[in-house]
């Protein structure tokens, strides 16, 4: 403490005393602690006793000159041995465990402070806990001149930990199993897609085909009849729709699986997508790719993701967004695959993000999760919405 500290609280010492003088204040009796230091002695004893942690006071030599009744009842119930002053600790201490207390005593003795956690059998087979501190007692001079060894009874928050350790193990692996089921659930649902769009392209479209095929013939068949008759026109008007149907039909085939992912590859069905949007919402949209992200293969599993996002991403900028310009960018780092999705329009409310029923976005958080990465919708009302997607790859 600073000299000037000291002047300072004598100071205030003396000007308080001097207020109370001044202002007759009476402290009264009953207020008082005796002073009278055997009497603080036996309270500081009883303390000492009282307490629920395990004290005894060592010399250099680990000879006990101190310890409460709580150390004493410790040893007894620990190592069945009588606590007396004068005798050495590692002789109370059973032969499997003296090796290892010299070592932490002899370390406590060179100065340091040390604090470790050991478990005892208990009655029933349980585990007992205790977390023991040895702290050095040093002279004046720097010198250490004994050990204060300080038990206590941790068994309660030890097994609350273990219990917690043990229910952290387990979520994780209820989170594993979601995990596997929701990649389960996806690939399932990649596979009856597939399935669909064959059905749908080759059945239907086969069907519909002919059928436009068989029109022609009767419309041939029919030019007799000459240009501009009401039969020939309303044939006509059919062919143009089944065209439509067809067109319709291999719309929804392709919705349904990309099969050109696998022939064209991920970056042309994105672009091809992107046409179909420009073409028939009016909305404009720009693609920029970075060369790196170009020259790089993907799997299949990366590739549908990927476009499952696009074509989400898209549909929704159709259905809500009243957007006029979309911006795409797709780029990679050393480890991650980045994409960006940004839109012009009024943006989504955070109710929306989180609609229960918003199996949209949701289905997009899963698919991103299975590879290990992290989608973000970012958004101001009337702002616009930003798609932020960040997938990590092996090269
Ligand atoms: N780009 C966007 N701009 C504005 N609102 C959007 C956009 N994308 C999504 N939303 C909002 O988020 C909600 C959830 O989207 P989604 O999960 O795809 O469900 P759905 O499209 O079937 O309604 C949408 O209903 C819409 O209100
Ligand atoms: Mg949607």
């Amino acid at each position: 403490m600073h000299s000037s500290d000291a002047s300072k609280i004598s100071n205030n010492t003396s000007a308080m005393h001097q207020y109370i003088e001044e202002n007759k204040i009476a402290i009264p009796e009953s207020k008082r602690l005796p002073l009278d230091t055997q009497k603080a002695d036996q309270y500081l004893k009883t303390i000492f006793d009282y307490t629920e942690t395990a004290y005894l006071l060592l010399d250099q030599k680990l000879i006990i000159l101190a310890f409460n009744l709580r150390a004493e009842k410790w040893i007894y119930q620990v190592y069945g041995k009588k606590m007396e002053k004068g005798r050495c600790i590692i002789d109370i201490v059973p032969k499997s465990r003296t090796e290892m207390i010299k070592g932490d005593y002899e370390k406590a003795l060179q100065g340091k402070h040390l604090n470790y956690e050991s478990n005892f059998p208990g009655p029933f087979g349980r585990q007992i806990w205790y977390n023991f501190q040895l702290s050095p007692v040093m002279s004046e001079q720097n010198k250490v001149l004994g050990l204060v060894v300080a038990i206590s009874d941790i068994t309660k928050r030890k097994n609350a930990e273990i219990e917690k350790e043990k229910l952290g193990e387990a979520l994780k692996a209820s989170h594993l199993g979601l995990k596997k089921l929701v990649a389960h659930v996806q690939s399932a649902k990649e596979e009856e897609r597939l399935h669909i769009a064959r059905e749908v392209h080759d059945e239907l479209g086969q069907l519909l085909t002919t059928t436009k095929i068989e029109l022609s013939m009767i419309n041939k068949k029919l030019s007799h009849l000459g240009e501009g008759s009401y039969i020939q026109d309303e044939l006509f008007h059919v062919i143009e729709l089944i065209n439509k149907s067809i067109k319709s039909v291999k719309k929804i085939a392709t919705d349904l699986r990309p099969e050109m992912l696998d022939e064209l590859g991920l970056l042309e069905s994105i672009r091809w997508q992107i046409e179909e949007f420009t073409n028939n919402k009016g909305v404009v949209c720009k693609l920029s790719v970075s060369p790196e992200f170009e020259s790089l293969t993907h799997d299949i599993n990366l590739s549908t993701t990927m476009y499952r996002i696009v074509q989400e991403a898209l549909t929704n900028i159709a259905r809500h967004a009243q957007a006029t310009q979309v911006n795409i960018v797709i780029k990679t780092s050393i480890d991650n695959i980045f994409m960006v999705i940004q839109d012009n329009g009024i943006g989504i409310s955070e109710e929306a993000k989180n609609k229960k029923n918003s199996f949209g976005l949701t289905g997009l958080r899963e698919r991103v999760m299975l590879l290990n990465g992290i989608i973000d919708f970012t958004s101001r009302v009337g702002e616009g919405t930003v798609v932020y997607v960040q997938i990590p790859y092996m090269i």
